[in-house]
């Protein structure tokens, strides 16, 4: 039977598991995580505020009824056409498509419901299976903007890769 992959609203109940997936020190360019469970509930807690607000709207990944990842789209609040999509997945379940689907039925959301008019995406040049899953889904290379990237007082450059409608 072919893998079912979902996305659901996030569930402050959501936090341990999340916390559980993001605390990897193998999430190179992705540097979120929470600093224990009450604050990723802290976070998840104000998810529903930021969907009712349009600034972000975020999605748990769930794979066979198990949640193995977050995506979610924030939206550029001078330009509220655009979007913009993130993710993470389990370490235990990278490299079955699970992701490049998630963003499949995330960017549906994306153009159908909140009537985005351009999606983008932007990766660490050096994260190849981000810009795997940016590819697969077609999205189209516009450029690598300069020092686009922070974490503690440093910059990195982002590739930039967008799909319009
Ligand atoms: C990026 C990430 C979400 C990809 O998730 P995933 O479900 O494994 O992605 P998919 O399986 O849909 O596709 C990824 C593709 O990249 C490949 N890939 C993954 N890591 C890779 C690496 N380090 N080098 C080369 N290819 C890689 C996979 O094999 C797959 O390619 P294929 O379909 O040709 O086999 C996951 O690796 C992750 O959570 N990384 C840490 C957090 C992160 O960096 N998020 C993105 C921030 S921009």
């Amino acid at each position: 039977m072919a893998p079912k992959i979902e996305l659901r609203k996030y569930k402050v109940s959501d936090a341990k598991r999340f916390f559980e997936i993001l605390n990897n020190p193998n999430f190179k360019y992705l540097r979120i995580c929470p600093k224990n469970v009450a604050g990723e509930e802290e976070f998840l807690r104000k998810s529903k505020e930021k969907r009712k607000n349009n600034i972000s709207h975020d999605y748990a990944i769930i794979y066979n009824g198990k949640l193995v990842g977050g995506s979610g789209i924030k939206i550029d609040q001078h330009r509220k056409f655009i979007g913009e999509i993130g993710y993470f997945l389990d370490e235990n379940y990278w490299g079955k498509g699970i992701t490049t689907k998630a963003v499949k039925l995330l960017e549906k959301i994306g153009f159908e419901e909140l009537g985005l008019k351009r999606i983008t995406i932007i990766m660490h040049p050096k994260n190849i299976g981000s810009e795997k899953v940016a590819i697969k889904n077609s999205y189209k290379k516009e450029g690598t903007m300069k020092k686009t990237i922070s974490h503690e007082g440093k910059y990195a450059d982002a590739h930039l890769y967008a799909k319009t409608k």
